[in-house]
C-alpha cells in the first residue's frame, strides 16, 4: 500500500506562539490543512499523522481528512525528534509498503509535485529517495552531502563543520521510502548527539551502510520545499501560496491588478474578464460571473453576477444578480439577495433582505430582514427598525414606493406598491397602495427669536 506519514509533533518553539505550529494559518487554512488536502489529492491509502502536545487542538481537522493519529509522548523527559516521531508509526508499516514522509510545517507541497518525485523513486529503483532543491540561501535546513555525485548523507546546520564546504542542495524534510528500508534504518537512529534528538535524516547514512539505493531528486520549484519554522517563514510561505494561485487566476482570464494584496480562495469561482483591483479577499466558495470589478473588498460565500461593481465593500453569504453596484463602503450581511441593476451606496448596510431589480439605497441606510420590491427608493438615512428588544420582524415595500429620507419603517410593517412616505417619518402602521404617509410634529417658526437670545452675528 502506498501510505504517507506527516510528522506534526513537534514544540514549534521557534513560532514564540502559543498555538501549534502546524495550526498557524497562511492563506486562511492551517499548515496542516495545506498539507493534508494535497496529501489527500495524491490518493494515498492510508495516512498517519503524528501529534503531541497539539493532539486536541489538531485532532479534528487531521480526522477530516481521514488520517489515522498516533501521538507522541510530549512530557519532560520523552524522547524528541523527527527520527522518534517516524520510529512510533512503525507498527503501522509494512515491508512491501510504499512510504512517503514529510513534515507538518512544509505547507506548500502539492499533488503533481508528489506525482513527479514518486515516479522518479519508482523509475529509478530507489529505496529511499530525498526531495532535495538547490537554493541561493539554504537558511537553516539541512544539507544535502554527495561524495563523487552519490548521495552520502544529511547533515544539519547545528552539526556542520566548519572546515568543510557545503553545497547548497537542501534536505525539503519529504521522505520516500520502500517500506523495508524504512523499517530496517529507523531502528538503527540514536540520540547520541549533543541535543539528544533522535534525528530522521539519519537513515540516509544508515541507509547507505546497509547497502539500499539511496537518491536524491532535485526539485526546480523552490516553494515546494518552503518550511516554516518561525514567523517570518510563515509570511514567505504565505506570499509563495498566494502567488501561485494569483498566477492560476491569471492565466485563467482573471485580471488581478495588485496579486499581492489579491487573496483568492482555491475553492472560489472567478470567470474570465473579472478583475480586481487593490485589497481583494475573496473566501469560501465564492463565484463571481464575467465582468464584474471588485475593488478593496472582501467577498465571503458570496454569488456575484455578471458585470456588477463592486468597491470598498464587506459582503458576506448572499446573492447578487446581474449589474448591481455596491459601495463605497457598503456592507451586505447573510441571507440578502439583491436583484439585477440595484444600487447599494456609502454606508449601506443590508441584512436578511430581498431587495428588488433596480433598486436604489445611495446613503447610510439600515435595511434588516426586509422584502423590498422593484424601482424602490430608499432615501438617506432610513432606518428599517427589526427588532423590538426582543424578537426581529420583517418590513415589506412594494414595488415603486418612495421612502423618503430619516424615514423609520418600525417592523413588522407592510408598505404596498408606489406608497410615498415623507421623510422624517417614523411608520408604524401599514399604507396602502399609491398613498402618501407623514408622519411629523408641526413645524413652528418663531420670527425674531434668534435676536432676541442675543445670538444674531453680523453678517
Ligand atoms: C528538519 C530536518 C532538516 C530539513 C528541514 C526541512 C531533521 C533532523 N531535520 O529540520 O534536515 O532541512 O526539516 O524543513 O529532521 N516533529 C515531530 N516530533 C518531534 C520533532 C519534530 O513530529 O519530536 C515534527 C515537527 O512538528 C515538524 C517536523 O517534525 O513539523 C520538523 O521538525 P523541525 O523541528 O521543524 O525540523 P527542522 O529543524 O526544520
Ligand atoms: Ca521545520
Amino acid at each position: 500500500m502506498f501510505k504517507a506519514i506527516i510528522l506534526a509533533a513537534g514544540e514549534g518553539t521557534r513560532m514564540k506562539s502559543k498555538k501549534s505550529k502546524v495550526l498557524h494559518e497562511i492563506a486562511g487554512k492551517p499548515l496542516i490543512y495545506h498539507i493534508l488536502n494535497s496529501v489527500k489529492k495524491a490518493g494515498f491509502d492510508e495516512i498517519i499523522t503524528v501529534l503531541g502536545r497539539n493532539y486536541n487542538d489538531a485532532k479534528e481537522i487531521v480526522e477530516y481528512f481521514g488520517s489515522k493519529v498516533i501521538k507522541q509522548p510530549h512530557e519532560p523527559g520523552s524522547p524528541y525528534g523527527t527520527g522518534y516521531a517516524a520510529k512510533i508509526c512503525m507498527d503501522e508499516i509494512s515491508e512491501e509498503d510504499d512510504l512517503l514522509i514529510m513534515y507538518g510545517d512544509t505547507p506548500l507541497i502539492d499533488d503533481k509535485t508528489i506525482e513527479n518525485y514518486f515516479n522518479y523513486h519508482k523509475n529509478c529503483a530507489n529505496d529511499i529517495t530525498v526531495l532535495s532543491a538547490i537554493l541561493d540561501d539554504p537558511k537553516d535546513y539541512g544539507r544535502i552531502v554527495r561524495e563523487d555525485g552519490e548521495f552520502k548523507e544529511i547533515v544539519e546546520k547545528k552539526n556542520m563543520d566548519p572546515n568543510l564546504f557545503y553545497s547548497n542542495e537542501i534536505n525539503s524534510g519529504i521522505y520516500l521510502f520502500k517500506g523495508k528500508a524504512f523499517l530496517d534504518t529507523i531502528v538503527e537512529i540514536n540520540d547520541d548527539n549533543p541535543k539528544k534528538e533522535y534525528m530522521l535524516t539519519d537513515t540516509i547514512a544508515i541507509g547507505r551502510g546497509l547497502s539500499y539505493k539511496v537518491d536524491a531528486y532535485i526539485s526546480d520549484n523552490h516553494d515546494v520545499v518552503l518550511g516554516v519554522n518561525d514567523r517570518e517563514d510563515l509570511y514567505l510561505c504565505e506570499c509563495a501560496l498566494i502567488a501561485r494561485e494569483n498566477k492560476k487566476r491569471m492565466i485563467s482570464g482573471v485580471m488581478i491588478h495588485n496579486p499581492e494584496s489579491t487573496y483568492i480562495d482555491p475553492d472560489a469561482i472567478i470567470e474570465e474578464d473579472v478583475e480586481l483591483s487593490g485589497f481583494v479577499k475573496i473566501i469560501g466558495k465564492s463565484i463571481i460571473r464575467s465582468g464584474s470589478m471588485i475593488e478593496n473588498s472582501t467577498i465571503c460565500n458570496m454569488t456575484i453576477g455578471e458585470n456588477c461593481h463592486i468597491i470598498n465593500s464587506t459582503c458576506e453569504d448572499s446573492v447578487v444578480e446581474d449589474g448591481v453596484k455596491f459601495g463605497p463602503y457598503s456592507r451586505i450581511r447573510p441571507g440578502s439577495h439583491i436583484a439585477s441593476g440595484a444600487k447599494i451606496g456609502n454606508f449601506v448596510e443590508i441584512k436578511n433582505s430581498n431587495f428588488g431589480e433596480g433598486s436604489k439605497a445611495g446613503h447610510l441606510a439600515y435595511i434588516g430582514d426586509a422584502d423590498v420590491g422593484r424601482d424602490v427608493n430608499i432615501g438617506c438615512g432610513v432606518v428599517f427598525v427589526n427588532y423590538d428588544g426582543k424578537k426581529k420582524h420583517r418590513t415589506t415595500v412594494g414595488d415603486h414606493a418612495f421612502v423618503g429620507s430619516n424615514v423609520n419603517l418600525v417592523a413588522p410593517v407592510v408598505i404596498e406598491d408606489n406608497a410615498f412616505l415623507a421623510a422624517g417619518s417614523t411608520i408604524t402602521k401599514d399604507v396602502s397602495k399609491d398613498a402618501l404617509s407623514i408622519e411629523r410634529g408641526e413645524q413652528k417658526n418663531i420670527d425674531g427669536w434668534v435676536i432676541r437670545r442675543g445670538l444674531h452675528k453680523e453678517l
